[in-house]
């Protein structure tokens, strides 16, 4: 048993999230961690909305709404549409609750103290006809790296570089189109080559270990020949106030600089919730602890080296060494992370999501016409593992129809059928044959075999492996015909009972197998088996209570509270072969996945074909 933190990338709150978002962070470190905790071990799976920062002020300013506003609407929309996909996040909070900003400022106050943030004077962007500051996004050019027009001032998306501002070529304000002006202004930045040697180490050990995707390590290790100090604090006024620097409120801490402490934050947010304030540490100071960063690959920089920069000179592990804070509220040593599991991009009919363009699906849209674990399925059988990968309706519909309803689904419905009719509760079996053996030693095989294939971040080799299995007790119908067992004799009765039982065990084996893929149907299928349905727990929303509100500055005057993601997931069964009980009733069963209309592909394109302008690029 291990204690495994389950860090969940946090998604921006300037909009609601598509199923891009999902297929990247959400789903894979679902099934991951539904998969742990069966597999029992002790799981945290923290995230949060990304709330500051000049994303949600675009946003915000494209509105005509505030910050807060804005935030407030989507934390909650999101919260909403990730429970709805049955994400089982212990907490899932925001980047805007008093407990993370009281957590921020104590790592910044350390790291700085440690001698890791040093202040310099930097050129900053205005417009030269409004004089107020232009942050970094509100700024676009030539990628001085990669060449690529369109880099924004904080990163070039086709690189995946972190940019400056100043290092754009032909930089113009993505608001009216004129040239910055830069003036001088004085910031705190990590001091990432004080801390290089220290990161090195730890990328070395960890590619050692031989777990991370190789593109992921390569790409880290890459990013470190290049390091220099990246500035933490921005000229803005939404974000967390710079301690020391309450005096200018213009001056916030970076957006990236406060998110990845929200793994931090959040861990001991739940653990304040649950009554045990110091139970999170068992996550991050017990140096057995195992943690798993679930993320798009845009994102990657930020966990493989900002991060555990950040980590590092918390510690005082750097060049400059240092103390892992002092005085009340110091946190401790820290870990760091054991490993960032990347996933690729998803297109949408072969072209890159944009919200802008009409190239979307909003979780929401998608979940009020489809099931939610046929999206799940199509994640994880298809989705952008370690390529990326195209969503199209037409792989939609054949693959919800040909493997979730024609394959698994009608398994199920057999099954429970051929009990229901012939003996109207699961028979007990009479002598075993060679052939009901065989199937279930390779079913109960595939427990190990998909349980490794996950703990190893391959999901789509686990899922294939299950539904090759669900292949196996389809052709076990065919080959021993149950349905043709029509006498009432004793030996043809027996011959049937042992094939009932031997199905009944063998579908509730992959339901469970299954189940971290799938967990509504999961809990549909125990309660076709005659079970209660409940062996896929499911997190809730619950009104939570600020419980700092004295430590957030006045832009959230009145708030109180806020919605959070929990939920108790002690209730699944163990991994591997639970026996079903003879004599348990089963009922007529009604069909777990819904079949799909073809006609939806035609339907769907012209939907998506009249919100999107006709010049569309792709872009
Ligand atoms: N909000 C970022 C994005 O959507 C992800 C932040 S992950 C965090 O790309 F951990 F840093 F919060
Ligand atoms: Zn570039």
């Amino acid at each position: 048993m291990s204690h495994i933190l389950s860090a969940v990338a946090w998604p921006y709150a300037n909009g609601p999230r598509h199923i891009g978002h999902v297929a990247g962070f959400g789903v894979p470190s679902d099934v991951f961690s539904r998969y742990m905790r069966m597999a029992g071990h002790d799981v945290l799976m923290v995230s949060g909305t990304d709330e500051h920062g000049t994303p949600i002020l675009v946003a915000a300013d494209a509105e005509g709404v505030s910050a807060r506003e804005l935030a407030d609407r989507n934390n909650r929309l999101i919260v909403e549409d990730l429970v709805a996909l049955g994400l089982s996040y212990d907490l899932f909070t925001r980047t805007t609750a008093g407990n993370h900003y009281r957590v921020v400022q104590e790592m910044f106050r350390t790291v700085r103290d440690n001698g890791y943030m040093v202040e310099q004077v930097t050129r900053s962007a205005i417009s030269p006809s409004t004089g107020r500051t232009l942050p970094d996004r509100y700024i676009e050019g030539t990628c001085p790296i990669c060449g690529a027009d369109g880099a924004r001032g904080d990163q070039c998306d086709t690189c995946g570089n972190q940019l400056d501002p100043t290092d754009l070529i032909n930089p113009h304000s993505r608001i009216n189109g004129e040239t910055p002006e830069f003036i001088d202004s004085t910031h705190y930045f990590l001091d990432l080559p004080a801390l290089a040697d220290a990161l090195g180490d730890w990328l070395d050990e960890r590619e050692a270990s031989g777990t991370w995707r190789p593109n992921v390590i390569r790409f880290s290790k890459n990013i470190l020949a290049e390091i220099r100090p990246r500035a933490m604090t921005r000229d803005i006024d939404w974000g967390i106030p710079v301690p020391g620097w309450e005096d200018q409120p213009s001056k916030r801490l970076y957006v990236w600089f406060d998110a990845v402490i929200g793994y931090l934050s959040a861990s001991i947010e739940w653990a304040r919730r649950t009554g045990d304030a110091e139970a999170w540490k068992r996550w991050w100071a017990d140096p057995n602890a195992l943690s798993y960063y679930f993320m798009g690959k845009d994102n990657i920089v930020f966990h493989s080296q900002i991060w555990p920069a950040e980590l590092l000179g918390y510690n005082g592990q750097g060049s400059r060494a240092g103390l892992p804070g002092v005085g009340p509220g110091a946190l401790g040593a820290l870990n760091l992370p054991t490993e960032v599991v990347s996933s690729e991009f998803l297109t949408m009919e072969g072209k890159k999501f944009s919200s802008s363009h009409g190239i979307v699906i909003y979780v929401r849209d998608f979940l009020e016409r489809y099931q939610a674990d046929a999206l799940r399925y199509f994640i994880c059988a298809a989705g952008p593992e370690t390529a990326d990968a195209d969503f199209t309706w037409a792989e939609f519909v054949r693959r919800t129809n040909s493997e979730l309803v024609a394959g698994w689904g009608n398994l199920v419905n057999r099954t429970a059928t051929m009990i229901h009719k012939r003996f109207g509760a699961i028979p007990a079996p009479g002598e075993w044959a060679e052939e009901d053996t065989a199937l279930l030693d390779a079913i109960e095989a595939g427990f190990d075999a998909v349980g490794d294939l996950i703990r190893a971040h391959r999901q789509k080799a686990a899922l294939a492996e299950a539904m090759r299995l669900v292949g196996e007790v389809n052709k076990y119908i065919a080959d021993t015909q149950p349905f043709k067992l029509k006498g009432e004799d004793e030996a043809t009765q027996a011959r049937l009972a042992t094939i009932l039982h031997t199905l009944a065990q063998a579908v509730a084996d992959l339901n469970l197998m299954l189940s971290p893929f799938l967990p509504h149907a999961a809990n549909d299928v125990d309660r076709v088996l005659g079970g209660a349905g409940r062996i896929a727990p499911m997190p809730r929303i619950e009104e939570a209570d600020e419980l700092d509100p004295e430590v957030l500055p006045a832009d959230f005057d009145g708030r109180t509270g806020y919605p959070i993601i929990t939920g108790d997931y002690t209730g699944a069964p163990t991994w591997g072969r639970h026996k079903v009980a003879v004599g348990i009733p089963i009922a007529k069963p009604a069909p777990v996945f819904a079949k799909l209309d073809e006609s939806i592909v035609e339907q769907e394109l012209a939907r998506y074909a009249d919100s999107a302008p006709d010049d569309v690029t792709g872009a």
